[in-house]
C-alpha cells in the first residue's frame, strides 16, 4: 500500500500559491513491463530501461541525427536544409528548416501509394443504434484510407470554391463524426489552419474565437448526439453569426436530422457542396513552419488564448510519440481507441495526426460512456478488439463510481497498452484500471503534456519503463523537462519545484495568436532561458517525474481546462453580481472541482434559502451560457465581502483551504487586510 502523509495525494490539482510541497507521496509499488509485451504487441520498439536511456541520451546530445532519422520515415516533398533541423532563437524554434511537406499527405496518400489504401483508418461507432435498429445494435462506419482521401479531397475542393486560401483560419465546430477528421485534414490539405472548437462550448465562445482568428468559414452539424440527446450545434452557430459578422459561410454536415434554419447565401449543406465536387485535389506544398492549427486554451486572465502549432515539428512529433507510447505496430491487427474529444489537443494529436500517418486504425466513438448503460466502453472494447485505449483518469474516476461489474460483464483480453492524460491520476485509479481493465498484463502510459506541447513530454514506453501509479515517470526522448526553482536552478530529489523544459521540441507551441507579448510571458518570463509549463512537480529517487498541480490560476476540471478569471469574468457579467473569486476544489470524480465565491448587487440579495437556490441555479445557467457546460461551478457561496490583502488582491488561496473544506486557522493570513472575512466565511461553512 502506498504510504501517505495526511492530506496528500498527488492528484487533484488545486491550484498553488506556491510550488512548495508540504506532505509527499511515497509509493512504493512498481510495475515492469510485463514478461509478454514484446510478444504480445509484435515487438516492443524499445524493450528495456537502459535502451530508453542510451537513445534518449543521445536525442539530448545529438538532435539533429536523431530527429532526422525519424523524419525519414514520413514524406517530404523537399527536404530541409542540411544542418537544419533545429534553430532555436529563443523563444522561437524552427524545426526542418526549408523543408516542403504536408500532414494530409502523410497521414492518407503517403498510405495510398504504399499500398494500403484499402486498410482500415478510421473505424467510428454512433451513439444510438444503427437506423431502424434496436438498441445494442449501433451505427458503424468503416473509412479506408481511399474513402478518407476521396470525402477530403471533396472538401478541400468546397472549402476552396468558398474562398478559402492558404494561411485563412477556419473554424470546426462539430460533432464527434469521422466528417470532423476529414474537415481537419481537408483544411490542412490546402494550408487553411483549423481551429477546432469543442461541440459543449456556448454561442459566446465561439463568436470570441472566431473574432480572435477572423475567421470567416465555420463547419459545424446540425446537431450532435449526447446521451440520447441532440446538442444543437447549428443553432449555436446561429447565435454566435448573430454576435459578429466575421462569418460569412457555415456548411452544416447533417447528422442527427433535428430541425434547422439555413441562412440563404451564408449557410450550404454538406451534402449538396461535396456532392458535386472533385475527388482530386493536390496537397498544398506546406512549409515546415507554416501554421497547421490554432486551440483554444485557458491560461491566467480571462480571454483563452489561441495555441499556434506548424507543420512539420508537429507532424513527426505526433507521429513518433504515438508509434512508442503506444506501440502502434501497422498488420498486427491493432485497433486504437481514444476516448477524447477532437475539440481538446489530445484528440488532434492522438486520435487524427499521430495515428493515421502510423497506420494503425483509430476508432471514434460519437457519445456518452454510459449510454445506454454504463458498459459503453467496455461493450465496445470488446465487440471491435480494441488493443491500445487511452483516456482520463475523470473517465476512469467514473467508472469506479459505478462499479467494476460493468467492466467485468466483457472480455476485455484484446486490450495490451492503457493509457492516461489530462490530469494526475491518483493511485487508487491507476491500480483499478490496472486490474480491472488491464486485467494486470497490459501497461499503463501515464502520459504528461499540454496543448501548448503539442504531444506527450513525460511518459512510461510500455515495454520500457517501470511503472509506479501516479508519475508519468521520464521525458519522452528529445524532452530535457527539469524541476528547478525560480534562478532556473535544479531542485534536489522530491523537492518541489517549478516543471520547465530547457531545450526546444519539435511539437512545441510557435506563439499565442496575434499575442506575442503574451507568449513571451506566460512561457519564457518567470525563467529565464527555458519553457516554464505552469505545472509544479517533483522528481524522485528514481527520475521519475510527480506533478502536483498548477501553479497559475489555470484549473484541471474533469481533464478540461479552465481558467479561473474566465469563470469569474461569467459570473460578474450576471447582473446580481458585484465581484466574484473562483477557486478549485477537490472532487472525487473531476479530480477538481469549481467553488464560486460571489458577492451580489443589494438590490439581488436573496430572500430565504429558496431564493438563494434559485438564484445559485441561474448563475450556474449563465455561466454556462457564457463559456459552456464544463464551466459551471460545483459549489457557489454567497458572502459579504471577499479576503483581500491590503493591497486588494484577493486571497484564493484562503478561498481554496474553505472550499476545500479546511477550517483549520493555521493558515498565514499575516496580509488578510479585515479578518471578519474570513471568520465569516469560515463560520459559514462550519455551519
Ligand atoms: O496540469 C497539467 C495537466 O493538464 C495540463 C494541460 O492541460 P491541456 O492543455 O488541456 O492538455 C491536456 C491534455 C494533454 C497540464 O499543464 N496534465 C496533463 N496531463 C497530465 C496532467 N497532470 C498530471 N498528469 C498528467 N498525465
Amino acid at each position: 500500500m502506498p504510504e501517505t502523509t495526511p492530506g496528500n495525494t498527488p492528484a487533484p490539482s488545486t491550484g498553488n500559491d506556491s510550488v512548495s510541497i508540504e506532505s509527499v507521496l511515497i509509493e512504493n509499488r512498481v510495475f515492469e513491463p510485463p514478461a509478454d509485451f514484446g510478444h504480445r504487441v509484435g515487438g516492443a520498439y524499445i524493450d528495456s530501461l537502459d535502451a530508453y536511456h542510451s537513445l534518449h541520451r543521445r536525442s539530448i546530445d545529438d538532435p539533429e541525427s536523431f530527429w532526422a532519422e525519424i523524419a525519414r520515415e514520413l514524406d517530404w516533398f523537399e527536404p530541409w536544409t542540411p544542418g537544419s533541423v533545429v534553430e532555436w532563437n529563443l523563444p522561437d524554434a524552427k524545426w526542418f528548416v526549408g523543408a516542403k511537406t504536408n500532414l494530409s499527405h502523410n497521414c492518407l496518400d503517403r498510405q495510398i501509394a504504399n499500398g494500403h489504401g484499402d486498410d482500415l483508418a478510421i473505424l467510428w461507432e454512433g451513439e444510438p443504434p444503427a437506423p431502424g435498429q434496436s438498441e445494442g445494435n449501433p451505427e458503424v462506419r468503416k473509412l479506408t484510407y481511399n474513402d478518407l482521401h476521396a470525402e477530403t479531397c471533396k472538401l478541400a475542393n468546397v472549402l476552396k470554391d468558398l474562398g478559402v486560401s492558404k494561411g485563412d483560419v477556419v473554424t470546426l465546430y462539430m460533432g464527434m463524426v469521422p466528417e470532423l477528421a476529414i474537415a481537419m485534414l481537408a483544411c490542412a490539405r490546402i494550408g487553411a489552419p483549423h481551429s477546432v472548437i469543442f461541440g459543449g462550448f456556448s454561442s459566446q465562445a465561439i463568436a470570441d474565437r472566431v473574432i480572435d482568428a477572423k475567421s470567416k468559414l465555420v463547419i459545424t452539424c446540425d446537431g450532435a448526439w449526447r446521451r440520447g440527446s441532440v446538442v444543437p450545434l447549428k443553432a449555436n452557430v446561429d447565435e454566435a453569426c448573430a454576435k459578429t459578422d466575421v462569418i460569412e459561410n457555415v456548411i452544416v454536415l447533417k447528422r442527427c436530422d433535428n430541425d434547422v434554419t439555413m441562412t440563404e447565401g451564408r449557410d450550404h449543406w454538406w451534402h449538396d457542396l461535396t456532392s458535386r465536387a472533385s475527388a482530386d485535389c493536390d496537397c498544398e506544398p506546406m512549409d515546415s513552419e507554416d501554421m497547421l492549427f490554432l486551440l483554444y486554451t485557458s491560461g491566467s486572465t480571462g480571454k483563452p488564448k489561441g495555441i499556434m502549432h506548424t507543420t512539420a515539428g508537429y507532424m513527426v512529433y505526433t507521429y513518433i510519440t504515438s508509434k512508442y507510447t503506444f506501440n502502434l505496430v501497422p498488420d498486427r491487427d491493432q485497433l486504437y481507441w481514444c476516448s477524447a474529444d477532437i475539440g481538446w489537443v489530445t484528440g488532434h494529436s492522438y486520435i487524427v495526426y499521430g495515428l493515421l500517418p502510423n497506420r494503425v486504425p483509430t476508432l471514434m466513438y460519437e457519445g456518452a460512456p454510459n449510454h445506454p448503460e454504463p458498459d459503453r466502453f467496455w461493450d465496445i472494447i470488446e465487440r471491435h478488439k480494441v488493443t491500445q485505449f487511452y483516456t482520463a483518469p475523470t473517465a476512469i474516476r467514473a467508472f469506479m463510481k459505478w462499479g467494476s461489474e460493468h467492466p467485468r460483464k466483457h472480455d476485455l483480453s484484446s486490450l495490451i497498452v492503457l493509457g492516461t492524460v489530462g490530469e494526475p491520476i491518483n493511485p487508487e485509479a491507476w491500480m483499478w484500471y490496472h486490474e480491472v481493465i488491464g486485467g494486470e498484463k497490459c501497461p499503463i502510459v501515464d502520459t504528461w503534456w499540454q496543448t501548448e506541447t503539442g504531444g506527450q513530454m513525460i511518459t512510461p514506453l510500455p515495454g520500457a519503463t517501470p511503472t509506479v501509479p501516479g508519475s508519468c515517470t521520464l521525458p519522452f526522448f528529445g524532452v530535457d523537462a527539469a524541476i528547478v526553482n525560480d534562478d532556473g536552478v535544479e531542485q534536489p530529489t522530491n523537492v518541489g519545484g517549478l516543471l520547465v523544459i530547457r531545450k526546444p521540441w519539435p511539437s512545441m507551441l510557435r506563439g499565442i495568436f496575434g499575442d506575442r507579448e503574451r507568449f513571451i510571458e506566460t512561457y519564457f518570463s518567470r525563467v529565464k532561458g527555458m519553457y516554464l509549463a505552469g505545472d509544479s512537480a517533483r522528481r524522485d529517487e528514481r527520475g521519475y517525474f510527480w506533478i502536483m498541480g498548477r501553479i497559475d490560476d489555470v484549473i484541471n476540471v474533469a481533464g478540461h481546462r479552465l481558467g479561473t478569471m474566465e469563470v469569474e469574468s461569467a459570473l460578474v457579467s450576471h447582473e446580481s453580481v458585484v465581484e466574484a473569486a473562483v477557486v478549485g476544489m477537490p472532487h472525487e470524480i473531476k479530480g477538481t472541482g469549481i467553488a464560486a465565491f460571489c458577492t451580489l448587487d443589494p438590490g439581488h440579495n436573496p430572500d430565504g434559502p429558496e431564493a438563494t437556490e434559485e438564484l445559485k441555479k441561474a448563475l450556474r445557467a449563465h455561466v454556462a451560457k457564457e463559456i459552456g457546460a464544463i464551466a459551471k461551478p460545483d459549489m457557489i457561496r454567497f458572502t459579504d465581502a471577499l479576503p483581500k490583502t491590503r493591497s486588494g488582491k484577493i486571497m484564493r488561496r484562503l478561498l481554496r483551504a474553505i472550499a476545500s473544506g479546511d477550517t483549520s486557522t493555521n493558515q498565514d493570513t499575516t496580509t488578510l487586510e479585515d479578518f471578519s472575512v474570513l471568520a465569516k466565511l469560515r463560520e459559514s461553512e462550519e455551519g
